[in-house]
């Protein structure tokens, strides 16, 4: 059976394809309980419901507040009985009070190495700097942006030729092995937190 798991979305949903792949595989102990996205056309919604899982849009704009908004994502998560929220290209920077109220622990996955490049773009603002390694970074979630507790980071060479598209597709294909790593370590219970420290035990 193992643990159940939310994923949050905006947008195209490679990485809940990568997630729901490696559960098929059996790399995952554990099931997507429930996709919710605040984008009516985010294909993450698609790639949920053809496989079966209950996937819902929840429009920000029908809330009187951000906090009405996620109040109402939890919901959902609670109903779903989730132990873990994985954030999948979800756009919108969790408030205090999702992150505050949350059932469980929150896991996002970022395009850059942290804490380079947070925010907007991780892959364009590597290749601007200049730096010759980037990568991808697996993190629980706090209220800081792309400040938490990191998991795990995979990296890849940024080569003298790459543009913004071929250095985010290098990367993504690190992240789509680093995503379902990272949950597994989770659903085994083999992350320890140390403060801001992430050990993997029986490493
Ligand atoms: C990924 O690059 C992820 O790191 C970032 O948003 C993108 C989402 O892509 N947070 P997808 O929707 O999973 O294909």
């Amino acid at each position: 059976m193992g643990i159940r798991i939310a994923v949050l979305a905006s947008g195209r949903g490679s990485n809940l394809l990568a997630i729901m792949q490696a559960i098929g595989e059996g790399a995952i102990d554990g099931e997507i309980a429930v996709v919710l996205s605040d984008k009516e056309n985010a294909m993450a919604l698609e790639h949920a419901r053809k496989a079966g899982i209950p996937a819902y849009h929840v429009n920000p704009k029908a809330f009187a507040d951000k906090s009405d908004y996620e109040a109402k994502l939890l919901e959902y998560i609670t109903q779903a009985d989730c132990q873990l929220i994985c954030l999948a290209g979800y756009m919108r920077i969790l408030g205090a009070y999702f992150v505050g109220n949350a059932p469980c622990p929150i896991m996002n996955i970022h395009p850059a190495l942290l804490p380079s490049f947070p925010g907007l773009h991780g892959q364009r603002q590597a290749l601007e700097y200049g730096v010759k390694v980037a990568g991808c970074t697996v993190h629980f979630v706090d209220e800081g942006m792309d400040s938490g507790a990191i998991i795990l980071q995979k990296m890849v060479p940024v080569l003298d030729d790459d543009t913004e598209d071929t250095l985010s597709a290098r990367i993504l294909v690190q992240e789509h092995k680093a995503y379902p790593e990272a949950i597994q370590l989770f659903a085994q219970g083999r992350l320890e937190l140390d403060g801001r420290i992430v050990k993997v035990k029986g490493e």
